[in-house]
């Protein structure tokens, strides 16, 4: 795929940010499992617009290094603005394309990428790449969506039809929206020892990422019209889908986040669940 899926748009900077947000206590009880990460050096690949920069700085402390890199420049500015307003001092951003990486090898003890597998679809490509900046003894950490779990109650067909597009949209782009499914094997292809995990989040009526749909709907356009051909047609699912989601006795469930880590260099990584 020659272009990012996703890229450049402002609502796709606040999606990314609400999603940074309601997935961070996730992201904690995963760096929870992996242990103490005081003065080590962390990279977060993609981080878009914050990803895991607040936890992992919080993770390495005053003494580790946190580096946040992607190929979005617009992204680096909103997570450099974001990382200045929470003073976190041990973070820096870099333009770096994960495929061409200029990072130095072997120069981090954790490597934390989500969601782009799901939009890059180059799952093999990226894995090589995160292990050649890995240190020996280096913890890799994938987070991924599997989409089974994202379901509205009471139903809403419409909203239903869009995450089916959505879903349609990456395959054609070339991604996989439920690359959640293969990370431990991606992993263990590569004589490590993966665990797994996974979280989903309740979303109540007034929950802005129930509103997901309608959010990727806008992120997605050209993609989605495509795929339906047809402007009003697409114009009047969404709407339906609005109606649906602003209904107050509606709630429904995320996409499940699969979060799959291993320890290179040898034998399972430790820690309890
Ligand atoms: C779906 S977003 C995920 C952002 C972040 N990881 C998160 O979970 O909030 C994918 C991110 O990957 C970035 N990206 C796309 N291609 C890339 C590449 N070749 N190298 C580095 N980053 C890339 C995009 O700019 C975007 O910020």
């Amino acid at each position: 795929m020659s272009e990012y899926l996703l890229a450049g748009q402002e609502s796709e900077i606040d999606r990314l940010r609400l999603q940074s947000i309601v997935w961070e206590p996730a992201g904690r009880r995963l760096l929870e499992l992996v242990g103490d990460g005081r003065g080590r050096r962390a990279l977060d690949v993609g981080c878009g617009c914050l990803g895991w920069l607040r936890l992992l700085s919080d993770w390495v402390g005053e003494l580790g290094a946190v580096l946040g890199s992607d190929i979005d420049t617009k992204m680096l500015e909103r997570a450099a603005g974001l990382a200045e307003e929470d003073s976190l001092v041990n973070v820096r951003l870099m333009y770096d394309d994960l495929f061409a990486s200029g990072l130095e090898r072997r120069g981090f003890d954790l490597i934390h990428a989500r969601l782009m597998i799901a939009p890059l679809g180059r799952a093999e490509e990226q894995l090589t790449s995160h292990l050649a900046l890995l240190a020996p003894g280096g913890t890799l950490v994938l987070e991924e969506p599997d989409c089974a779990s994202w379901r509205f109650n009471a139903p809403a067909p419409a909203a239903e039809r869009l995450v089916a597009l959505i879903g349609e949209a990456f395959d054609a782009a070339g991604g996989d929206f439920n690359a959640g499914r293969s990370l431990p094997a991606l992993l263990h292809d590569r004589g490590l020892t993966p665990r797994v995990r996974t979280e989903v989040l309740a979303l109540e009526h007034d929950h802005p990422y129930l509103r997901l749909p309608l959010q990727f709907a806008a992120a997605l356009r050209p993609r989605l019209l495509e795929l339906i051909g047809d402007e009003a047609a697409l114009d009047a699912l969404i709407a339906d889908a609005e109606q649906e989601l602003t209904d107050p006795e509606r709630w429904g469930t995320s996409f499940t986040m699969v979060q799959c880590w291993a320890r290179t260099g040898g034998g399972p990584v430790t820690g309890t669940r």
